[in-house]
């Protein structure tokens, strides 16, 4: 019978006796699971925990200036924020393949860090936040077994090529386990009840080509729908819910002119476990309100649909 007091008091211990007085890197994505290891980290050996993170300007609306106040700010965890939107956008222009996509973000995540690596002295060890069922895909990955096998940074890739040892104290929990143990290390709620949100980012949210230009278009709807799901009651109703950027042009009648502007998808789902899905039967209120909102406030976007697709066949995510 655990409790997270125990878990977090155990895990303190065998961290301490693994890295003795050596130093730990940890990427820090502002996820709910490097989250947790960050506070858990600093807990147990304090400034021997350097943190990275990379603002890859992919991110939702002010979550870079978010992570850096939480753990920066509020808990004087050392972090060094890496500012990459330029690099990302540039190795991203022409690019309009998903997983192409999605290879050149988590490579060039991996460069970023590898370089702010390198700028640490005497770092033995790489902390990760993979937890229990990263652990099994990863596995069913390996033997073939993985219906889809994601491009993704949390197992596997950086151990390689930085040679340094692993320290994942997450590695035997689950999801809910995870997030308990973030609220009883004193992390804000809304970080560690958050609706999850791919290492890709708004990458695979703009179909294909990803330009600043519809990244910050997406920011925007995407924080307004965000912000109506919880004045209405509705955000932890769902599992995941965000914004989709469609570079298509559709017609809107402005006083007596026609604009031709973007379209923006609102996808919002129900799950238990991420294979299967069902679209969240929002209020019609709520969705004109959002609708309303988006039009109104954002320049370039005259239409606002929304995703009534299952999962299977329709993914959570368009890409
Ligand atoms: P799909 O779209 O496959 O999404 O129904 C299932 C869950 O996985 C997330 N997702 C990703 N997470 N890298 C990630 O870290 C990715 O490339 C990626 N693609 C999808 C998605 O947000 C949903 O929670």
């Amino acid at each position: 019978n655990w409790t997270p007091a125990q878990i977090i008091e155990d895990q303190i211990a065998r961290v301490r006796e693994q890295v003795g007085d050596r130093h730990v890197l940890l990427g820090l994505s502002g996820g709910v699971d490097s989250s947790v290891v960050a506070a858990l980290l600093h807990k147990a050996i304090g400034d021997q925990l350097t943190c990275v993170f990379v603002d890859n300007g992919l991110l939702r609306k002010d979550e870079g200036n978010q992570v850096m106040e939480t753990f920066s700010q509020h808990m004087g965890v050392r972090v060094i924020r890496s500012d990459a939107e330029d690099l990302f956008l540039g190795k991203l222009e022409g690019v309009a393949d998903p997983e192409d996509k999605r290879k050149i973000i988590g490579n060039t995540f991996i460069d970023v860090f590898d370089e702010q690596a390198a700028k640490i002295d005497g770092v033995d060890f790489l902390a990760q936040g993979t937890i229990y069922p990263d652990v099994i895909e990863s596995a069913a990955a390996k033997t073939g077994k993985a219906h889809v096998i994601k491009s993704h940074h949390n197992v596997g890739g950086l151990p390689e090529t930085m040679k340094l040892k692993l320290v994942e104290p997450l590695r035997e929990l689950f999801k809910d386990e995870v997030r308990k143990l973030g609220v009883e290390l004193g992390l804000p709620y809304d970080m560690v009840y958050r609706h999850p949100f791919p290492g890709p980012g708004l990458g695979v949210r703009i179909l294909g080509e990803v330009k600043k230009e519809y990244a910050d278009i997406l920011r925007e709807a995407d924080a307004i729908f965000i912000e109506e799901l919880h004045n209405a009651g509705w955000y932890h109703k769902t599992s995941q819910a965000f914004a989709v950027f469609l570079p298509v042009k559709s017609v809107g009648v402005v006083g007596d002119g026609r604009r031709y502007e973007w379209v923006i998808a609102l996808r919002a789902v129900e799950t238990i476990d991420f294979m299967t899905a069902r679209w969240a039967h929002l209020p019609y209120e709520l969705l004109e309100k959002v609708s309303n909102r988006i039009i109104n406030e954002l320049s370039g976007v005259s239409r606002v649909t929304y995703d009534v697709s299952s999962k299977p066949p329709a993914t959570i995510e368009w890409e």
